[in-house]
């Protein structure tokens, strides 16, 4: 499977089997996560067979189940750790994906009090992402037409096309999509129109964008 496939089969999963994760493809996770962290200085971590995090009031109400496995996103506080945790969180959601995994973005329906995890002093934990095997593969989202998500003169050319459709099917908080992508003539600039972790939607939205236009197409403005 490859990542434009990872795109079009994620979906979000909220309810698990109980099943444990293989130590070689938990081995595969951690690899690509340090990966994630050398290049961005975040410290990103998996934690496996832990109930405690989605075991209470929050997870059940977010109607989450048997989550047992989570990367716990973090890293230092600063202007951009949101958007630097969307994108490299990302990466790791279509790596799992493509490991026959399933995952969800979560920021709220967790406790964050009882994740096992390590924040250092100055650290902050974003979010985490639920991961297992899944009782289903989900189902697609509604999106918004992309008249709205994007902004360009004229007709847009094919790379631009197929980075707008990886778009589109990013996840984002609550499904809102309140991102503007616009054709430049020096590049692409990408933008929050505001919302709940918009900063975190955005890194995942450039992310998708990358991998669906190519990124050896064009460069961000
Ligand atoms: C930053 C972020 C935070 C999210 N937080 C939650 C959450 O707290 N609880 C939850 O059930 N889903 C959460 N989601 C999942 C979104 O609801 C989901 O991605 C969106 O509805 C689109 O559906 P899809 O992921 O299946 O494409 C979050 C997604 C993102 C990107």
């Amino acid at each position: 499977m490859d990542q434009i496939q990872a795109i079009q089969k994620r979906h979000s999963v909220r309810k698990y089997v109980g099943r444990e994760i293989e130590e070689e493809l938990q081995e595969k996770l951690r690899v690509e996560i340090n990966t994630c962290n050398e290049r961005s200085g975040l410290h990103i971590q998996l934690v496996t067979n832990e109930p405690d995090a989605f075991g209470g009031f929050m997870a059940h109400y977010g109607k989450f189940s048997q989550v047992t496995n989570y990367v716990a996103l973090i890293g230092k506080s600063g202007p951009d750790l949101e958007e630097k945790i969307g994108y490299y969180g990302e990466q790791i959601v279509l790596k799992a994906q493509q490991l026959g995994l399933n995952t969800c973005w979560v920021a709220m329906t967790f406790s964050k009090r009882k994740s096992k995890c390590r924040v250092e002093k100055g650290e902050k934990l974003v979010c985490v992402l639920a991961i297992g095997y899944g009782k289903t593969q989900g189902i697609p989202h509604k999106s918004k037409p992309i008249e709205s998500l994007c902004k360009a003169d004229g007709e847009l050319p094919g790379w631009f096309q197929s980075g707008m459709e990886a778009a589109m099917l990013a996840p984002t908080a609550i499904n809102q999509q309140k991102f503007l992508i616009s054709l430049l003539e020096n590049g692409v600039k990408a933008e929050s129109t505001g919302g709940f972790y918009s900063r975190v939607d955005l890194g995942i939205v450039k992310y998708h964008f990358e991998i669906g236009a190519g990124i050896t197409n064009f460069n961000w403005v």
